[in-house]
């Protein structure tokens, strides 16, 4: 089966629910069982529901669409991106192990490891995103997660996951990738060496800006861990928001692929501004990352940055308070345009963010990329009037 004929069967089972093309909206806390023996044996009435916790109907739709989509074993859930980049961590991990994570991975969770993992006597060290096979260096006997994200969601330099997988598996370390810009349509993270796929479906796969959630897929030798890890923390996700997302996954390969072509356009148009220093798009051909994303992605979601001419903060204001169709907010991968500076020096420690002015992030939405230009043309001219 190919892509998109995958993201919209995956999960589905119309004849389990009356004929209702979407598994509907399950809510369930309590699951009554008929007799001491059936509660005994955990034996659920109908699927396999025993207490809301642990999951319903709806849970079990999106777990087996994204593992049909991700060519994983099990899926975790989560109630936030953040929540599933950092449980996943915390399955894999316990007192007195080493963690490796890339440089440019996204703040909150770099707090989660500086801070929690920490407290629980986990050392983090971190590594410059382009190393490569060179991790290798870095490990100790005690390494037992490295974790990715690639490319970076504010820097976008994208890693050599096979190359950083074949040494973690050397090392018996497991793999975790944060893998939400490219989606499981645009990266098979599991396909290249990578033991545990997360994404925030925040982004992409709910798609509408309008729910929080955070899945994880793991291959089979580490689908009983992660879950283990997961049900044991005793994270879940609301019925509401796991629909949304499994609503918004049908139309995840028409909304990638006009935000990929809207974003390629944007990108290449902004890298010939004079106001522009340079743009951060693995895509774009010149790209220092546009190497392993040909040989590794099918695809290129519709994020991106750029770093500006030197200009001040107030002519960025200038520029930015202005625009009519980017919003300024802290998210992405919705159907809407946004835009926000970035501060990616402020977060790195093993490598220097090194930039010729001010940075910012575009997540390109579903508008007209005619109209996505002018609005940016006219900041640009509210730019150089306050410079
Ligand atoms: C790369 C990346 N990972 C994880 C997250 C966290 O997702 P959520 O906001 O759903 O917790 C974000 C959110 O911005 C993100 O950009």
């Amino acid at each position: 089966m190919k892509e998109d004929t995958k993201i919209v069967t995956a999960g589905r089972h119309p004849e389990r629910f009356h004929g209702a093309v979407n598994p509907p909206i399950y809510r369930a806390s309590t699951i009554l069982f008929e007799t001491v023996a059936d509660l005994d044996a955990r034996k659920p009435k109908r699927d396999s529901m025993f207490y809301g916790r642990h999951g319903t109907p709806t849970t079990f739709a999106l777990e087996e669409a994204l593992c049909v989509l991700e060519g994983g074993t099990e899926c975790a859930l989560y109630p936030s991106g953040l929540a599933a980049c950092n449980g996943a961590l915390l399955a894999f991990l316990e007192a007195g192990n080493h963690l490796l994570v890339a440089d440019c991975v996204y703040g909150p969770t770099r707090r989660f490891c500086d801070h929690v993992l920490k407290r629980y006597g986990v050392e983090t060290t971190y590594f410059d995103p382009l190393i490569g096979a060179g991790i290798e260096a870095l490990f100790r006997p005690t390494t037992r997660v490295v974790f990715l994200e690639s490319p970076g969601s504010l820097t976008f330099e994208v890693q050599d996951v096979p190359a950083i997988a074949a040494v973690a598996q050397k090392r018996g370390a497991t793999v975790i990738l944060d893998n939400t810009w490219a989606t499981p349509l645009f990266f098979k993270a599991l396909d290249r060496g990578v033991d545990v796929s997360v994404h925030a479906a925040t982004k992409y796969i709910v798609g509408h800006s309008d729910a929080m959630l955070g899945v994880a897929t793991a291959n089979a030798t580490a689908a009983q861990t992660l879950k283990k890890g997961a049900t044991e923390v005793g994270f879940c996700a609301g019925p509401d928001d796991i629909y949304l997302a499994q609503r918004g996954l049908r139309t995840l390969g028409v909304r990638l692929r006009h935000q990929e072509a809207a974003a390629l356009d944007l990108a290449g148009w902004l890298a010939r501004r004079p106001e522009v220093a340079r743009v951060l798009h693995p895509a774009l051909e010149g790209d220092p990352g546009h190497a392993l994303w040909r040989r590794d992605f099918t695809g290129a979601s519709g994020l991106f940055g750029l770093v500006l001419e030197p200009a001040s903060a107030a002519a960025v204001a200038a520029m930015l308070d202005g625009l009519e169709l980017y919003g300024m907010g802290a998210s992405w991968g919705g159907f809407e345009s946004l835009i926000m500076p970035t501060h990616p020096e402020r977060f790195r420690t093993a490598t220097q963010w090194r930039a010729e002015g001010p940075s910012l992030r575009i997540n390109v939405g579903l508008e007209d990329i005619e109209d996505l230009k002018a609005d940016l043309d006219a900041g640009f001219t509210r730019l150089r009037a306050a410079a």
